[in-house]
């Protein structure tokens, strides 16, 4: 039994099956779908109800890339989603987005989800592009992204309401609606009201009032007077219509209302956070609007510039991706191999949920990478990562890791030294923790691939000494010959992706980022090393060999800039080696080469990713917050137009940059983010000015 209180717990599906292979759930003593025609039922009720299909027709009032969201309650087997799908697919403009949000408070088990699609042969292209991607069974938000239709399903484990709330821009009444982003149609899926009242309430029609828009729709398969009446309260006209082999059901459409105290009436009631707080992290929507040039101009082309401007580019931007170096990945990111890291807590807290959030969506993103052919297979390999528990503070985590993970298999797997020593194919001494999806990727060849988007172009040697705002952004540098500085490209849109270089610019100085010196040492593989099978972590890490050599990492001097290589710190990686695997001596191991790179981290272990504030309006803005922690203002964040920034990756960039890069497109085009809120906020960069404040220290 799983300790409830761990990150990790889930309490997944109970499961009958009858005769058919038709799935109920135990616990709700309902269905999943009608014998035989579900799929007929999630087409007359959800598809048909909300007028899908005609929707999805462009005309002369709709954008080129228009971004269509579906939010439902009670993802299930993912029938309703799959049949979305494939309706998608056969009728929607190639280069519009579908959002599908749902949310799910007790998964499946793969093996059931598997067993319940097998019913619906018409479905199998998509279901089995669902089973290949369904994330563990964790609580929180797993995007999973089906590139070829433009599909985007969110999958939010967890009570849809709690879930919900995440996706509100913000806790504060007035901007809680702040974002541009709402949902289009509703899908009421969540079990029969009188088996499942926990769900069918107030709570659920404020929160539906307030992510949607005049037209958004709403189709449900009960005719409940309760959730009736529920809909119209917060402003849905809801209408009895016939159900499917039932006799009715419901459907209806929001209309924002006329009277505007009516509207904030909607929108500033709150049925959760009600200790509500500053909302720092909302810029201003009205002086926040996506650029409509589409085109972002972006410093440094290391992982955090070259996954930032992929992911824009995907959306259709043009991108100029400007560095000082003479070639892409000269910084930390120019390593021939790292690892796919992640670490796990039996503390739940913020840094954990990224840290886990990140390092899931890596992998998917990667494998998509590999599937779209973006890049080659011969610059990553899932192979896995042991982690050894070397010492007694390890060994402890180990312990009480293994309580709160032992029924996550395709997470994490707790080994014995022999069994460390089969998968790693050499002869391992400590216990470990193996993580079966990770392994180590190519960050200097990735950079390469992502950058050679057709809609990405690279600018060497600028080096970039200043940012102006008139209006649009100048990126300025200076020629060698003269002290007048010169723009090299402007832009409405403009990321700062330069890691620890960015406290150059006036704009993001004050954020508090220290730097961490690291080195690589290369090793020609040979004897027993050669048959090292896996990544293996302990105070330091070795992969296995890439075009004939080791690499192992790495160290880590705090505050130290030098670039230069140092003899003695090769030795330090040797030693660090030697002690966690002393079976790694018996190869005649030889040097061939090494690298150094300085990371960038802060002092919460977070990465800065969102846009801008401007730091001298926070200090003005929320200075009551040095008397009160607690106190509302009614002031949205000042933020810089257009100005975004992704930096602070730490020891982690090839597991964070894909999410946070993710999380950056979506927030410059204001479409359904990849995290909730309180990961948002986690990674803003105001944080720091507001924490020093409310410890008196700005
Ligand atoms: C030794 C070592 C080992 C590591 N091992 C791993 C690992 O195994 N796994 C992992 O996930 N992570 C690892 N990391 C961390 C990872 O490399 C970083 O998190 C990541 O590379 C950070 O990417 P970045 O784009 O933020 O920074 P960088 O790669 O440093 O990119 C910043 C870029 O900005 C450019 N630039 C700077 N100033 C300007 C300017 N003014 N104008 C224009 N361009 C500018 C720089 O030239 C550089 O190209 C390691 C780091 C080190 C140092
Ligand atoms: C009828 S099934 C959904 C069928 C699903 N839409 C499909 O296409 O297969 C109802 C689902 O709602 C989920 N559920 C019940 N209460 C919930 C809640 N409070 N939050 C999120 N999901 C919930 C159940 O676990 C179940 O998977």
């Amino acid at each position: 039994m799983q300790d409830p209180k761990t990150p990790y717990y889930l309490k997944t599906a109970d499961i009958k099956w009858d005769n058919d292979n038709v799935p109920t759930a135990a616990d709700f003593q309902d269905i999943y779908f009608q014998k035989l025609l579900g799929l007929q039922e999630t087409d007359y009720v959800f598809l048909q109800q909300n007028k899908l299909a005609a929707r999805w027709v462009k005309d002369l009032t709709n954008a080129e890339d228009q971004h269509f969201t579906i939010a439902e309650t009670g993802f299930g087997t993912g029938l309703n989603f799959l049949a979305t799908w494939k309706l998608w697919r056969e009728i929607a403009p190639k280069s519009w987005h579908l959002h599908f949000i749902s949310a799910e408070k007790h998964p499946l088990q793969p093996q059931d989800l598997k067993r319940s699609l097998q019913i619906w042969p018409e479905l199998q292209t998509f279901s089995q592009q669902l089973i290949a991607q369904y994330p563990v069974l964790i609580p929180g938000h797993h995007l999973l992204d089906f590139d070829s239709d433009n599909v985007h399903l969110h999958l939010l484990f967890g009570d849809a309401i709690e879930c919900f709330e995440q996706i509100r821009s913000s806790d504060h009444p007035l901007f809680g609606t702040a974002s541009q982003h709402k949902v289009d149609a509703w899908f009421l899926d969540g079990f029969a009201p009188v088996k499942n009242p926990s769900l069918w309430n107030d709570s659920l029609y404020l929160l539906m009032a307030q992510l949607s828009k005049t037209g958004s729709t709403v189709s449900t398969f009960t005719a409940v007077s309760a959730v009736r009446k529920g809909l119209i309260k917060y402003g849905f006209a809801v209408e009895k219509i016939p159900g499917f082999r039932k006799r009715d059901m419901l459907r209806g459409t929001y209309c924002e209302p006329a009277i505007e105290s009516d509207k904030s009436a909607i929108q500033s009631q709150t049925h959760y956070n009600k200790g509500v707080k500053a909302p720092w992290y909302i810029s201003n929507p009205e002086t926040n609007k996506p650029s409509p040039k589409k085109h972002v101009a972006i410093i440094g082309a290391g992982l955090a510039g070259s996954m930032s401007a992929y992911a824009l580019a995907k959306r259709g931007w043009q991108v100029t991706l400007v560095e000082r170096e003479d070639a892409i990945a000269s910084g930390a990111s120019g390593n021939s191999q790292g690892m796919l890291y992640t670490s796990f807590s039996p503390l739940p807290g913020i840094v954990n949920t990224f840290t886990l959030s990140s390092y899931l969506y890596a992998l998917r993103f990667y494998r998509n990478l590999v599937k779209e052919e973006v890049l080659d297979r011969k610059y990553l390999d899932f192979c896995g990562m042991l982690q050894l528990a070397t010492t007694s503070k390890q060994q402890n985590l180990y312990k009480s890791l293994k309580k709160s993970l032992h029924n996550h298999s395709d997470l994490v797997q707790f080994v014995n030294a022999d069994q460390a020593s089969k998968i790693a194919g050499i002869e391992i001494a400590h216990p470990a923790w193996f993580s079966p999806g990770s392994g180590w990727v190519s960050p200097v060849n990735l950079c390469h691939a992502l950058t050679q988007h057709p809609h990405i172009t690279v600018l060497r040697n600028n080096k970039i000494l200043s940012l102006e705002y008139d209006g649009k952004w100048q990126l300025n540098t200076r020629d060698d010959s003269s002290t007048t500085s010169r723009p090299v490209v402007s832009s409405d849109t403009v990321i700062i992706a330069n890691s620890i270089d960015a406290t150059m610019f006036s704009q993001s100085q004050s954020l508090p980022v220290k730097a961490i010196r690291g080195q690589i040492t290369r090793l020609s593989s040979q004897g027993e090393l050669n048959s090292l099978k896996t990544v293996i972590c302990h105070e330091g890490y070795i992969t296995p060999a890439m075009e004939g050599s080791h690499h192992l990492g790495a160290t880590f001097d705090l505050g130290d800039i030098d670039t230069g290589i140092r003899l003695s710190d090769h030795q330090r990686n040797l030693d660090s080696l030697y002690t966690a695997i002393p079976s790694a001596k018996n190869s005649s191991n030889v040097i061939n080469g090494g690298r150094v790179g300085v990371r960038c981290t802060t002092p919460d272990y977070l990465p800065i990713t969102g846009q801008l504030h401007d730091q001298q309006s926070f200090i003005h803005d929320y200075q009551a917050l040095r008397k009160n922690s607690n106190e509302k203002i009614d002031v949205a964040g000042k933020h810089y137009p257009g100005l975004f920034i992704n930096i602070a990756h730490g020891s982690r960039g090839l597991t964070s940059t894909p999410l946070c890069s993710e999380l950056l497109a979506a927030q410059i085009n204001q479409h359904c983010p990849p995290i909730g809120r309180n990961l948002i906020k986690a990674l803003s960069p105001g944080r720091f000015t507001i924490r020093d404040l409310i410890r008196n220290k700005r």
